[in-house]
């Protein structure tokens, strides 16, 4: 069983470097860490960075994920090979772009590239918004899913993920007491179904639903509220189409043995208890 920690960031490919920074400080909140000639680092938390635009092809996507000891990753490694997932071991040079020790990338059952990673870096400054989005950091994502049941089987018996609920056959899953760090959407081709960044309060949600309509950014779903994790979420799109989310207010789930997971419809009144209709593909299958 592969342990994952958490999800550690996204890398997404883009054409466009200067309109994805512009989005991601000016519009999501996020403070670059770094910029270098092909690729601007941002943070949303205390870790060095949580997303990550680089010049090249807009369907270069990954997410990665934080495992153990240098151990656990030779042993997810061998597993995953086991498994029929050729796995490549990042260079020296692709570790030092990534600011940690040692990774290894592969693709899910499903075709998303997925990174495991060892000791990536912790910030030593406090994030900074360059908006006042009360962002208080990177969260979960979304993964398209050619076959959920199937991918289901991966995160759980493959990894330690944990189903905490269903939408139709589409699972969320959590690593720790988080209700979920990752939920598959059904959807014909691999890639990053929506990012997630956590802020504060109501009023953040309530404020950034404002400011995305007086800048002409497209809101896709929300506000609303999950029945689900109950979290209150708005969810609106980025560069390459690409949704993100905000949301406050995720259950935690304290009692792990006593947790059971529930079904909810693959419908409008499975992903939100307030009404709000998605304008999102992949929540109208
Ligand atoms: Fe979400």
């Amino acid at each position: 069983m592969i342990e994952l920690k958490d999800v550690r960031y996204c890398r997404l490919g883009t054409s466009d470097l200067e309109s994805a920074e512009r989005f991601a400080t000016s519009i999501l909140g996020l403070e670059v860490a770094e910029r270098t000639r092909s690729s601007v680092y941002f943070k949303s938390d205390e870790r060095d960075h949580t997303l990550c635009y680089f010049q090249g092809n807009e369907s270069d996507q990954a997410a990665a994920f934080e495992l153990g000891s240098s151990d656990d990753l030779h042993a997810a490694a061998t597993g995953l090979e086991r498994l029929g997932h050729p796995v490549h071991y990042g260079s020296g040079e692709e570790c030092e772009l990534r600011k940690l020790r040692e990774f290894i990338s592969f693709s899910d059952p499903s075709g998303n590239r997925l990174e495991f990673v060892v000791r990536p870096a912790q910030s030593a400054r406090r994030y900074h918004g360059t908006r006042d989005a009360g962002v208080t950091g990177f969260s979960h994502i979304g993964l398209n899913s050619i076959d959920v049941e199937r991918d289901e089987i991966f995160w759980t018996n493959v990894c330690n993920a944990r189903v905490s609920d269903r939408i139709g056959d589409a699972p969320l899953l959590r690593l720790g007491p988080v209700h979920h760090v990752i939920a598959l959407f059904p959807w014909p081709t691999p890639g990053i179904q929506h990012i997630n960044h956590q802020v504060a309060s109501t009023d953040d949600v309530q404020r950034s639903h404002r400011f995305l309509l007086e800048h002409q950014v497209p809101i896709v779903f929300g506000p609303g509220r999950h029945v689900t994790s109950m979290a209150q979420f708005l969810y609106f799109r980025g560069p390459q189409g690409l949704v993100f989310e905000y949301s406050v207010g995720v259950t935690i789930i304290n009692d792990e043995p006593a947790y059971r997971e529930r079904q909810l419809p693959f419908d409008p009144s499975g992903f939100c208890g307030w009404g709000a209709k998605p304008q999102i593909q992949q929540f109208q299958n």
